[in-house]
């Protein structure tokens, strides 16, 4: 009696360590299928709904899985909110500027918490989100499965952050260290930078571009950032000079007119604008300064179906990076807060 009564601990005991162990936890494609019916089509319905309001929050959901993964693992550390006891989670980390979607977020894991209550991560939300948001935003050219059965972790630092992602000031051989550090090669940093054809960066992120080199930035190009960043302390462009507005490109940039588009567009043409030098980021010019790195932005300038795939490839990859190990792991209540027991 008293024997089986350990065991019975024992295997408790034994349990409990794996479930807030998070790494150790194997991620399977439809893992809510039993205890969350239907979670997938609730993410994708607010997702959707989102974006037919305001397109930008598809960018912010692409950057967002980015800018989770990389640090700690995908595992929604950069949603939680600064507290009195840690004043410095990630998202108040400099690297985090114009980090986005976080009431988003909310909304959907309000949404999914009515539904099936301490049951789905937001770390799995965030995936899931970024998904819906890369296929509505290449109008279902990017599609993947996601796996799932992420836990959130408890851990967020300002300098991790700092620390794991890369600064648009890069050189292409911090790049590729910043990406080799997380087990991605060249390629896949020429693939996932492509990210690139959405969504905004501040003038900020990219004054030094500025005053480059006609080698470096196409001259009419710089002229249009250089008047659009005079305009306020620290505006905001579009990454992609297609979704430029036509009145700036008129004036300093005429010949470009023709090529802008009407709505932002998850596609290859990063690739094409690369090549022309009209590109904001130097982490981005930096891409054609390598050999190998400058071939593969030629490989998905010439072929976009190729891009569309290996982009889904690449989201997967990035979606799989782990927590720390013995890190430990939760279903929080509040994507914003640890829960508190
Ligand atoms: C290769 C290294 C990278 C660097 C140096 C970099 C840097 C940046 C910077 C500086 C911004 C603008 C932030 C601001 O000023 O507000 C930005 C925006 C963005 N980045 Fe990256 N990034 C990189 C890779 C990626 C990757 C891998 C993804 C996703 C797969 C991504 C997706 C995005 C998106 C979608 C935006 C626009 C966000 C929005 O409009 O809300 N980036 N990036
Ligand atoms: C990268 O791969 C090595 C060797 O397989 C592994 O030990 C390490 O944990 C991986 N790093 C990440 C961030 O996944
Ligand atoms: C582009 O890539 C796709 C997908 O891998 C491939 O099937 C197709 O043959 C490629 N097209 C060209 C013109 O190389």
């Amino acid at each position: 009696m008293v024997k089986s009564a350990a065991a019975v601990l024992l295997l408790v005991v034994a349990v409990a360590a794996v479930a807030v162990e998070g790494h150790k936890k194997e991620l399977s494609v439809g893992y809510y299928k039993d205890s969350c019916p239907g979670v997938e089509n609730v993410v994708k319905y607010h997702v959707a709904k989102a974006l037919k309001a305001n397109r930008k929050d598809g960018a912010a959901l692409v950057r967002l899985i980015f800018h989770d993964c990389f640090v700690r693992g995908c595992d929604a550390s950069v949603l939680l909110d600064p507290t009195p006891e840690n004043p410095h989670t990630e998202k108040t980390a400099p690297i985090n500027i114009g980090l986005a979607a976080f009431e988003l977020i909310d909304e959907i894991k309000a949404a999914v918490e009515k539904r099936c209550p301490g049951t789905v991560s937001c770390a799995d939300i965030i995936i899931y989100a970024a998904r819906d948001a890369s296929s509505i935003l290449s109008n279902g050219h990017v599609h993947f499965d996601v796996s799932a059965g992420r836990l959130d972790g408890v851990v967020s630092r300002a300098a991790d952050a700092q620390r794991d992602l890369p600064d648009s000031t890069f050189t292409i051989s911090e790049l590729i260290r910043n990406f080799r550090r997380k087990n991605f090669t060249i390629e896949e940093l020429v693939i996932l930078s492509g990210a690139h054809a959405v969504g905004v960066g501040h003038c900020s992120s990219l004054r030094a571009r500025l005053t480059a080199p006609p080698e470096q930035i196409l001259p009419p190009y710089r002229n249009l950032l250089a008047s659009k960043c005079a305009a306020g302390p620290d505006p905001i462009v579009p990454n992609n000079v297609r979704d430029e507005d036509p009145a700036a490109v008129a004036a300093s940039f005429p010949s470009f007119l023709p090529k802008l588009r009407k709505l932002e567009f998850l596609d290859n043409t990063y690739y094409h604008n690369n090549l022309a030098r009209i590109v904001t980021f130097n982490s981005d010019w930096q891409l054609l300064t390598e050999k190998e790195a400058r071939g593969h932005v030629r490989e998905y300038a010439e072929n976009g179906t190729l891009w569309d795939e290996d982009f889904s490839d690449s989201l997967v990859k990035l979606s799989k990076l782990p927590l720390p190990p013995r890190a430990k792991g939760e279903i929080r209540t509040s994507c914003r807060r640890v829960n508190k027991y």
